[in-house]
Order: structure tokens, then sequence, then C-alpha cells
């Protein structure tokens, strides 16, 4: 739907492929075998889902706000000095993590990061600086019950469904 209303044809006509490049099963970045140039990314958490498509490379991710303490060794173990500093200082420490951890899943399904080392992803704090990271943009969304993010070039035109 998000790259059909982007390039203004049916989706129907669209068909989205998904391929890891390391083994049969259908899974991995997904993309669009009719437009290959137009990217797109798809994220689900418990009750939520999101999509996004854009001009070329985009990444999203979602994810549910609940009332658990942070696990801060996972904390210490994903996010920078700073970042943790901005996290115990806030009134929701739980929604502060995973605006910064939507931020970094979102350039990690962007292509322009890994997991494998979530802390040297120094991405902007939350509420406290642009929303840029090295040419990126990230466009934050959700509330009280969900927060998303999702990563794109700057110049680019896109579009999202969550
Ligand atoms: C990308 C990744 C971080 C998302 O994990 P997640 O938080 O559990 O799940 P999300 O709901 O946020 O995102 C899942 C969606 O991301 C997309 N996705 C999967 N791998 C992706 C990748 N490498 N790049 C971009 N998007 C990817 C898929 O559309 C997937 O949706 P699907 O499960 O319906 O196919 C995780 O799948 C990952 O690290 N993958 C790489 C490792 C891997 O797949 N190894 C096995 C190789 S055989």
């Amino acid at each position: 739907l998000c790259a059909g209303r982007l390039l203004g044809r049916p989706a129907q006509g669209l068909t989205v492929v998904q391929r890891c490049g390391s083994c049969d099963r259908p899974h991995g970045r997904p993309r669009l075998a009719e437009a290959p140039g137009t990217g797109v990314s798809l994220a689900h958490a418990r009750g939520w889902v999101a999509a996004a498509a854009a001009d070329g490379p985009v990444g999203v991710d979602v994810e549910a706000v609940d009332d658990a303490e942070v696990d801060w060794r996972t904390a210490e173990a994903v996010c920078t000095g700073k970042e943790l500093a901005a996290l115990r200082s806030d009134t929701h420490p739980r929604r502060a993590f995973l605006r910064q951890w939507v931020r970094k899943e979102s350039l990690v399904k962007v292509g322009a990061g890994t997991l494998d080392e979530p802390a040297r992803l120094d991405v902007p704090v939350y509420g406290q600086e642009p929303p840029r990271w090295h040419g990126w943009r990230l466009l934050d969304w959700g509330g009280a019950r969900a927060v998303g993010c999702v990563a794109a070039r700057e110049e680019m035109r896109l579009r999202l469904l969550g």
C-alpha cells in the first residue's frame, strides 16, 4: 500500500520479494519485483505493524511501549554513554530506551548499521538532538502505546503506514 501510494499505482500490481541470500527461506530485506529502485520496509511488534516505502533505501521499526522496567544490562550493551545518561534522567526511561532502539533498528534495516555493535550506532538522543545521522533522516512517530522510526536519505519522498 505504501509503495502503491508513493508510485501512484495499484498496490495489487506490486510483489514483495524477500531473499536473505544465505538460505532458501523467504525472509530478509523486502524489495519490490516490479520497482527495484523503490525501497520498502516492514516491522511488527505486539499488536502493531508498520510499513514504509521511499524513492530509495528505507528502514522502519516499531516497538510496543509497556510498563516494564528498563533492562539496564541490555541498555548498557546497546546504548552509548550519552544515550544512557539521557535515559537515566528521563521521566519514562523505558519509552526513552525504545525511542533510541527504534532509531537504531531503522538504521540497521536501511543498511546503514549492523546489530552486532548497536552501541557504535551513536544516534542522536530523541528530543534533544536533530533527528539526523550521517545523511539519514530519522522520522520518529508513535505515542504513549507504541513508538517507531523510519530512516531514509534526507532528500527522499516517503510514505508510512503504522
Ligand atoms: C532485521 C532484523 C533486525 C529485524 O528483526 P525484528 O526486530 O525481530 O523484527 P521486526 O518486526 O522489527 O522486522 C522484521 C521485518 O524486517 C524485515 N527484514 C528482515 N531482515 C531484514 C534485513 N536484513 N534488512 C532489512 N529488513 C529486514 C522483514 O520484512 C521482516 O518482516 P517479516 O518477518 O514479516 O519477514 C532481524 O531480522 C535481523 O537481524 N536479521 C538479520 C539476521 C538474519 O536474518 N539472519 C539469518 C540469515 S539466514
